[in-house]
């Protein structure tokens, strides 16, 4: 027998643990072809944890990721949780602890354009043909979303809310070596966004990603401000290769590129420590709409658990042919409703039978 890997498996709330069965199921055929053991611990989080154990994330389940090698993350919230105050509602009383807990500062958000989906994306045919395929890489650990002083102080019209943005010399230069590396592993371009002109936090944040990219003269580095590469985004997609952004950039522009492949039910995404510690969760939501019918897309939850095998195992060789399996079933036409059109050649199926479907090409 060969390695063994431990994984906390926290499916959450709504679709989640629907597709993560199905992620599941692709890493018992994994462990059967690479000879590796996959020991997985369940653990709650999100709404399930709120109604089971009184908080988003328990103590439990930050003891059982702490003893795991990574994490295997479905999605949390729902309308039961909305009413809630802010601090404790699924999304931020999960998700932020647990980046800032395991130190998930590096997040990352591929944007692909799947040939068979190309008609799925809002953009015109010419601005999107043959596909594009780009890398968000998010600060995630400070920036706005985490500095102090924070907080709404005051009375009557007095009242003030505040958040304060700042980011050190030492966190943007972590976060532009991983742009810079993964890069080159790709196109060889890097576009740093900021806002350079207004803010000082990027004015240094330029800086020091200028300094950083010296020591990798073969990758092309250019700078956008925010707003110009949102529009960017839109007009010209292919423009892009890896676009490394701060904490909040990163959260609004991630979502417009993911957008545009018209297949939020596909994207994957990383959020990695130093080392080899992470955690891999889908883009899209928990989608409570269509939860527990068993029609939801599993594939942003199995190439979500293919980054993990990528990143965190080192099975570069496994990822690729879970992400390869995927692309041969999608060419194949089996379609879950989200990415059904009703061409010539698709085939609608449920979550299960697309789960399947992928082993059978893996
Ligand atoms: C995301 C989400 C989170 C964020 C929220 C739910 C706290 O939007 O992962 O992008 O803003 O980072
Ligand atoms: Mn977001």
């Amino acid at each position: 027998m060969g390695k063994s890997f431990k994984i906390a498996v926290l499916s959450g709330d709504g679709i989640g643990p629907e597709v993560m069965a199905e992620a599941l199921k692709i890493l018992d055929a994994i462990q059967d072809k690479y000879s590796v053991v996959f020991e997985r611990t369940f653990a709650n989080v999100g709404g399930i944890a709120i109604d089971v154990d009184g908080k988003a994330l328990p103590e439990q389940t930050v003891a059982t990721c702490k003893a795991s090698d990574a994490i295997l993350f479905g999605s949390v919230g729902g309308p039961k949780w909305e009413t809630l105050p802010p601090d404790e509602q699924p999304e931020r009383g999960a998700l932020l602890p647990l980046r800032k807990i395991f130190g998930l500062f590096c997040n990352l958000r591929p944007a692909i354009i799947f040939p068979a989906l190309t008609s799925a994306s809002s953009l015109k045919e010419e601005v999107i043909d043959g596909g594009f395929n780009l890398l968000v890489v998010r600060e995630l650990t400070g920036g706005i979303y985490f500095a102090e002083p924070k907080g709404i102080t005051g009375e009557g019209s007095e009242r003030t809310g505040f958040d304060t943005m700042k980011y050190s010399d030492a966190e943007v230069e972590r976060i532009s070596h991983v742009a810079f590396q993964t890069a080159r592993k790709r196109s060889s371009k890097v576009c740093s966004i900021d806002k350079a002109n207004v803010l000082s936090t990027s004015v240094l944040w330029r800086e020091v990603v200028e300094r950083v990219a010296k020591g990798y003269p073969d990758v092309e580095l250019t700078h956008m401000y925010v707003d110009n590469a949102a529009m960017q985004l839109v007009r010209w997609p292919k423009q892009f290769d890896v676009m490394l952004c701060g904490n909040m950039f990163g959260d609004i522009i991630s979502d417009e590129a993911a957008m545009l492949t018209g297949s939020l039910g596909m994207l994957p995404s990383a959020s990695l420590a130093e080392g080899t510690f992470g955690m891999y969760e889908p883009s899209g939501g928990s989608a409570p709409d269509i939860a527990g019918q068993g029609i939801a897309n599993p594939i942003a939850q199995i190439l979500s658990a293919s980054m993990m095998l990528r990143y965190s195992f080192g099975m570069i060789e496994a990822a690729d042919a879970v992400d390869a399996a995927v692309e041969k079933t999608l060419n194949q036409g089996f379609r879950t409703g989200d990415i059904f059109q009703g061409l010539d050649g698709e085939r609608k199926v449920n979550t299960v039978a697309m789960g399947d479907a992928i082993i059978a090409n893996l």
